[in-house]
């Protein structure tokens, strides 16, 4: 398939390294600290797909000493010059050989999963992923709920693509997010639960638990379907003990 990242662009990365947790965005890291909590010992982090540093900078909050690492150079960039103190690495896809073995606690990795077009490509960087955690390591993955591309939102828009609906797992699809200034259109690649599951068993991870947060009405924000469909996924994962990494 010929998908090319959207994120390695200079007016993206400008207007991405803009935005904060409106709308949709806030729902998405809502319950993020508590889920944390509840799954995660010790303080050793990677922010996977860090893009302009957000999720890095929100891990650092929580007290995590955090690398950020992403293939996108624009994003890398905007990442360093908004947060000058934080930990910033541009990687080759798939290729996590500057890091050790077992050392990481947790591995968070928000939206990035989306950008990673195939089952091969999302192999390789979730047994890399497997491989930088620690044995009781976890990884955060939050990814994008299939009905994201087919539904409207308070910071999202689809109705210009009705295309997305015969979207299949590893078909790109298109968004177009409301909250920022360069409103060309996201090009993600669509995934389901059931084609999840079939990477964690190839990759050596397990799934813990799944997170799938619904909006509620007495939050201050103009929720349009964020009430009753679920927009984000969110799984826990950890190392299956049967699989051998290498
Ligand atoms: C939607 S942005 C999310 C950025 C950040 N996690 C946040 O929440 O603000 C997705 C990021 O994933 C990055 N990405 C895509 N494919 C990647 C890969 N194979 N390895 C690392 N990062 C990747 C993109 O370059 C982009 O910066």
């Amino acid at each position: 398939m010929d998908f090319y990242n959207v994120y390695e662009d200079e007016k993206r990365a400008d207007s991405y390294a803009k935005l904060e947790f409106p709308g949709t965005y806030y729902l998405a890291f809502r319950d993020l600290p508590d889920i944390i909590n509840e799954h995660v010992r010790g303080k050793k982090a990677i922010d996977f797909g860090c893009g302009t540093g957000r999720s890095a900078r929100f891990l650092r909050k929580l007290d995590f000493e955090t690398t950020g690492i992403d293939i996108a150079q624009d994003m890398i960039r905007k990442a360093r010059e908004t947060d000058p103190e934080g930990d910033y690495c541009l990687v080759e896809d798939g290729d996590f050989s500057k890091f050790e073995d077992n050392t990481y606690d947790l591995v968070l990795s928000v939206f990035t999963f989306d950008n990673i077009p195939t089952m091969e490509k999302k192999v390789k960087n979730f047994k890399e992923i497997a491989r930088l955690l620690k044995s009781d390591g976890k990884m955060v993955n939050l990814v994008s709920a299939p009905e994201i591309y087919t539904h409207e939102w308070a910071s999202f828009t689809t109705k210009d693509f009705p295309e997305n609906k015969c979207a299949r797992s590893g078909d790109k699809v298109k968004i177009i997010m409301t909250d920022v200034e360069d409103q060309r259109p996201v090009e993600d690649v669509v995934w389901s639960h059931e084609d999840y599951e079939k990477v964690y068993k190839r990759t050596g991870l397990e799934i813990v638990k799944v997170y799938k947060p619904l909006a509620r009405e007495d939050e201050p924000y103009e929720w349009v379907n964020e009430t009753r469909i679920p927009p984000w996924i969110i799984y826990v994962l950890k190392k299956a003990l049967s699989l051998n990494y290498s």
